[in-house]
Parts: structure tokens; sequence; C-alpha cells
């Protein structure tokens, strides 16, 4: 009899891929600190990503570009302290892998030895081949990433929906077998048609994760600080909010202000 995810120590990739083939949906949300990554890990997030998406929730940058491997082992060592039962993935930032195989390798080795975590995640298809192989080789678990691939805003342009023509479509079709071929453990489907989100899914063994991408990929993944209504002005049609932060937060932090102004607090229960 097998384990059901909830009695299961460590996930693992083999816990991953014994999920889609039991038909059991992957939930996998972002995370980049220590405190965040303790809440989700112990309701029972499958997987944490550290994503480059730091960079605009945590920093503020425009974009996911200007974020650095450092920082990104900084978020990764945060949410690694944090985790008991997650698996933990770190998206490799852009710049840390394009220029070759090498270089890509280093950057990974990196990520894993300096943070503890188990895999990384990587966008591109063919145009990542050499980097991908090379990392595998290393032993380092891919999690690969298609559709739309934010490190490349200034190619495609807008964050509208990919792949919506069939030659972007059958590109598509052709990375996921190839990333699958090349012992990718997993995949993100980012903002894609549902339909061809369906047909990627079924044609694949290995598990797909999706995010603006339908109902039918094996798993769903968010980022965090938009689930919870922390980020306010995003409202994509593919995120649903589960709560309102910013505005409780904002509330809460008035009626603090409020108490210290009117000498509310501290009062004389809150002393030594
Ligand atoms: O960086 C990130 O948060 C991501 C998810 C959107 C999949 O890559």
């Amino acid at each position: 009899m097998s384990a059901s995810t909830s009695e299961i120590k460590r996930v693992t990739t083999h816990v991953i891929q014994a999920m889609k083939t039991r038909g059991e949906k992957i939930a996998m949300l972002t995370a980049y600190d220590f405190s965040m990554a303790r809440m989700l890990d112990e309701a029972g997030i499958d997987i944490l990503l550290v994503g480059d998406s730091a960079s605009n929730v945590m920093a503020g940058h425009e974009t996911t570009l200007p974020i650095t491997l450092d920082q990104m082992i900084y978020h990764a060592q945060s949410v690694v302290r944090a985790v008991h039962r997650a698996m933990v993935v770190v998206d490799l930032p852009f710049g840390s892998y394009q220029a070759n195989s090498e270089i890509a390798l280093s950057s990974a080795i990196r990520i894993m030895k300096e943070s503890g975590a188990h895999a990384v995640k990587l966008e591109g298809g063919s145009e990542v081949e050499e980097s991908i192989k090379r990392i595998l080789m290393a032993g380092i678990p891919v999690m690969g990433h298609l559709g739309l691939t934010p490190q490349s805003i200034y190619k495609f342009g807008t964050y509208t929906v990919r792949a919506k023509e069939e030659v972007e479509a059958q590109k598509l079709r052709d990375d996921a077998q190839l990333l699958q071929e090349l012992g990718c453990f997993a995949l993100v489907l980012e903002k894609i048609p549902a339909n061809l989100a369906k047909i990627v899914s079924e044609s694949l063994i290995i598990p797909t994760i999706g995010i603006g991408a339908g109902q039918h990929t094996d798993g769903q993944v968010l980022v965090t600080h938009d689930m919870l209504g922390i980020t306010k002005e995003f409202k994509p049609r593919f995120l649903r909010r589960y709560l309102e932060l910013f505005d409780a937060i904002g509330d809460a932090t008035k009626q603090y202000i409020n108490d210290v102004k009117n000498k509310d607090f501290p009062n004389e229960s809150e002393q030594y």
C-alpha cells in the first residue's frame, strides 16, 4: 500500500511522479523567506518554489531580470531552513545559465551546495538543452518551464497568453517532449490555452504544473503573495485570491498607529 501524500515525511521527485501516476494533483506555491515557508510547509504544500518572482515581489523590480544568483541563494537558504516536508525548487535567475552549459552547471551547483535545496528550475526548451543535460548529469533534478517565460519578457513584449498560434503551440509540444526525454522531473506551463496544456499533460509521463494554464495540468502553482492578496493591483483572470492581506495588514497597521498615538499601547499588562 502506498502512503498518501499527507503521511509522507519528505516530498521527493519520486513522490511527485507517483502523484501523477495515481492522479493526485500537486500543489506548489512560491516562498522567499523563513516565516512564510514555515506556514506553507506546515499547511502541507507539496513543493515550495523559490521563484525569481522574488525580484518583483520582494525587491519591487518591474521584471524578474535583475535578481542575482547570490540573492536567489539567500532566499533559498531562508526557505530551506523552514521546511520539513515540502520539496524546495529554486529558480536559476536570468544570466546564470543561458551563456553556456558550464556556467549553468556551476550556478546550479552553487544553489544546491549553498542552500540545501532539492532541485532547480530554468526557463526554455531546445535553446537551453545543453545546460539542462549538464545539470542533470551532475545529479541535480531539473524542473522545466515553458509557455510564458518571464525572463524573456523583452523578447515577447507583453505578459499575454502564449502559444495561441499553431507554430508556437507546436514548438511548445516539441519542447515538452524534449524536456521529458532529457530527464526533467516536472514541467511548469505558464499562461497557455487550457486545451494545449491538456494535450501536453496527457502526452507526458512527467507531471506538468500550471499557472494560468487551466484545470488539466497535474498540479497548480501560484505566487503566494498574489494568492494571499498581499499584492494589490495584480489581478489576472487565472488568479484566485484566498485572502485580502494588503487591506487586512493596512487596517491592523492603522489600529496600531492609533493605539500608539492615543497612548493606549502599551497598557499596564504589556509592560515590565
Ligand atoms: O518565479 C516564479 O514565481 C515562477 C512561477 C510563476 C512559476 O516561475
